[in-house]
């Protein structure tokens, strides 16, 4: 053979093994390759005479990919580290702030959207919004509203609980509604009412399920609580605030609303709320079930011990109060057929909501 050969055989394998190099993501790996150790075993197979020029050749080629990767190494470690949980402007060695990126690299999530605007409405209402909690202790969970200990409804909020006990010896828990803030808005609001002012606050929040997901559930949602506590109030005033917010939220002034008896241990009447179905107008399709109707809400009277528990006089004062899922009202809003989309990074779905509306 000649040494011609040869060293094609060696120059065939090099750009193999450059381009392997190129591909992997631990370099070391290219010097064990089965490529290098055939041209190794090769040099015992060929004729002594040719075993000098071919060895060298094949010793030269490793001293070349050895280099290549050590020079990897040394530009890998020069980079500086990322600790990826800080801040944007400690990992910038321009110290850049993310302002200066286009708008285009990014676009405000649908939840984040649809939740500013459904705030939007009900600031427009008169309500303040206080930001739920997402990890709680068993009594804001339960005992504030009127769930004792042993109570079956307890097991309607089958959530995730902490090892970490609070100071009752329970566990915490991560929030199965946002009415577990019931308690601290009114008894914080209170004064209002001793001059004259409503209580009138809407909780956003996020809050937690031991589900089986599927396209309808979700173990991690949204839900936004309203709270209203004023003399003289009643159901109707209940009914009304819904439907106005509804209104706006669809923005269709034809929607109409209905009610029919539940039950909440926090609530007295308790009441399940159902909108007319916006895609058929009560004519019945497949989002509907065929019903001209959609359950969207579940709300009440506030039962007189859970304002005694939050220091408000019953006799005195009532109100009403309702928990909606938020992800439901835009699944509806927009014909949105899975609620794991939302959490699903998917870009396809997110781009939709951004502003150019790609689909
Ligand atoms: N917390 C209830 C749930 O998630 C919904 C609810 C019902 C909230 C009645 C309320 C209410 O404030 O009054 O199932």
């Amino acid at each position: 053979m000649l040494n011609e050969d040869l060293k094609n055989e060696v120059d065939k394998a090099r750009e193999r093994l450059l381009k392997q190099l190129e591909q992997v993501a631990d370099k070391t790996i290219i010097l064990r390759s089965s490529d290098l150790k055939a041209l190794y075993q090769r040099i015992a197979q060929l004729p002594e005479d040719q075993r000098g020029f071919f060895g060298q050749a094949v010793n030269q080629l490793k001293n070349e990919l050895t280099q290549l990767i050590s020079e990897h190494r040394e530009a890998e470690s020069a980079l500086p580290t990322v600790d990826v949980s800080a801040p944007f402007a400690l990992n910038s060695q321009f110290n850049r702030r993310p302002g200066l990126f286009g708008a285009e690299l990014g676009s405000c999530h649908p939840l984040s959207r649809e939740l500013g605007l459904i705030l939007s409405i009900f600031r427009s209402m008169g309500f303040s919004a206080i930001e739920s909690r997402e990890i709680d202790d068993d009594w804001h969970m339960f005992g504030a509203l009127n769930f004792p200990v042993g109570h079956p409804a307890r097991d309607d909020y089958d959530t995730f609980m902490t090892e970490q006990t609070d100071k009752d010896g329970l566990p915490l828990i991560a929030p199965a509604h946002t009415s577990s803030m019931q308690n601290r808005v009114i008894a914080r609001y209170k004064e209002n009412l001793a001059k004259n002012e409503p209580i009138a606050v809407v909780i956003p929040g996020r809050t937690f399920r031991n589900e089986d997901v599927d396209a309808r559930h979700e173990h991690t949602f949204y839900q936004v609580e309203g709270v209203y506590i004023d003399k003289g109030v009643n159901i109707g005033n209940l009914i009304a605030t819904l439907r106005t917010f509804l209104q706006s939220y669809f923005g269709n002034d034809k929607l109409s609303v209905k009610t029919q008896p539940f039950y909440f241990p926090f609530t007295e009447p308790s009441l399940e709320f159902s909108l007319s179905c916006p895609f058929c107008n009560k004519q019945g399709c497949s989002i509907c079930s065929f019903s001209g109707w959609i359950e969207l809400l579940g709300c009440g009277m506030v039962h007189p011990n859970v304002l005694k528990e939050a220091g408000v006089d019953s006799k005195e004062y009532q109100g009403f109060a309702w928990g909606m899922g938020v992800e439901r009202l835009i699944m509806m809003k927009y014909g949105i057929e899975d609620i794991r989309h939302f959490e699903s990074s998917k870009l396809s779905f997110l781009r939709q909501f951004s502003a150019g509306g790609e689909a």
